[in-house]
């Protein structure tokens, strides 16, 4: 087994271009209920934009899971083992990342998200404070299949996936088993998934976390058409449309659309897409689960469900899962 060694940072770019955006955004207006994927807030204002959120007094589920992982840490860190490849879907700020790095040691820490310059930044802080552990930051969309770089000396080390912040809540449940089937094959038999998965609650309480009295999450919503404007050479009219966030109880989440205020016309790329009065775009779907639907889908994916962590109130959970099996010598 491999010891972390140096406080670099190797840094694998495997981003999708401009070229990605501008196809996925024309299919994604041509369907009948129009529609942009969320993994596309997150340019550099997006980015801001969601820490903003993170902070908002009606935001509970970052607050909650840090205070989960601050009170659970060792307990996690005795599941997961020290020295093994910690792999994170998704790192962002790197602040429930940390509480996690200092109690477990790791031989190495694997962040990847697609916003290249916050990865980069993210990884180059956590690299200096854990100077024993190495860092292998992947700019990559991981919700396509790609393999992982890097690794090659790692190769017999227990492999563990951290994905926190109920991101998994933003893949509609098809699209969560397949990740979490992938997952199962990344982490071999032997492996382990750490992963916060928001609860169901109260419509009220839902609905205020995505749609706060201060408008940052309205922002960082119409940040999706600024962007398709300044990387599209779109003309979109930001003043005619407005956030709309509710929960759709029968389907167990919340959605996330921007409406259109009247109707109108827009360009991009050359293309002209009619909106009606009233028209949304759906950019988001954030599932909540139970504690047993959760498992259920672990299990389905393949995964042992043992142990579940939950604040007093039951917001948010944290899922230790395991994949069955003898970890094989490469
Ligand atoms: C990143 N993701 C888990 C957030 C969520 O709660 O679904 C994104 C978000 N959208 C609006 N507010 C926060």
């Amino acid at each position: 087994m491999v010891r972390g060694s140096a406080s670099r940072v190797s840094y694998h770019d495997l981003a999708p271009d401009a070229g990605d955006f501008r196809q996925e955004v024309i299919a994604g207006l041509s369907r009948a209920q129009k529609s942009l994927s969320p993994k596309f807030f997150y340019d550099e204002r997006g980015s801001q934009l969601f820490e903003a959120i993170c902070e908002l007094p009606e935001y509970y589920p970052t607050r909650t899971e840090v205070a989960l992982m601050q009170d659970n840490a060792s307990e996690m860190a005795q599941q997961l083992g020290p020295g093994c490849v910690l792999i994170e879907y998704g790192s962002g700020s790197g602040r429930k990342t940390r509480i996690l790095l200092e109690a477990l040691a790791p031989a190495a820490y694997v962040p990847i998200d697609i916003a290249g310059p916050q990865l980069a930044d993210c990884s180059n802080e956590l690299a200096r404070a854990f100077p024993d552990i190495a860092v292998i930051a992947v700019c990559a969309d991981y919700s396509r299949p790609f393999a992982l770089p890097g690794l090659e000396r790692l190769r017999e080390n227990r492999r563990v996936i951290y994905f926190p912040g109920s991101t998994i809540g933003n893949f509609t449940v098809p699209e969560a088993l397949a990740f979490l089937r992938g997952a199962c094959t990344i982490l071999r038999p032997g492996g382990a998934m750490l992963v916060g998965v928001d609860l169901k609650k109260d419509p009220a309480m839902l609905r205020a976390a995505y749609d706060d009295a201060q408008g940052v999450t309205a922002q960082f919503n119409v940040n999706l058409l600024v962007r398709i404007n300044r990387e599209l050479g779109a003309n979109i009219d930001l003043a005619g449309f407005r956030h709309r966030a509710f929960y759709n109880a029968e389907a167990g989440r919340i959605e996330m659309h921007l409406e259109s205020l009247r109707d109108q016309q827009v360009v991009i790329s050359d293309r002209t897409f009619t909106f009606r009065k009233g028209e949304t775009i759906h950019t988001e779907n954030s599932y909540k689960y139970s504690i047993a639907e959760f498992q259920d889908l672990a299990r389905t994916a393949g995964f042992v469900a043992h142990s579940c962590w939950t604040d007093a109130r039951e917001l948010f959970s944290v899922h230790y899962l395991t994949v069955p099996g003898q970890a094989k010598p490469l």
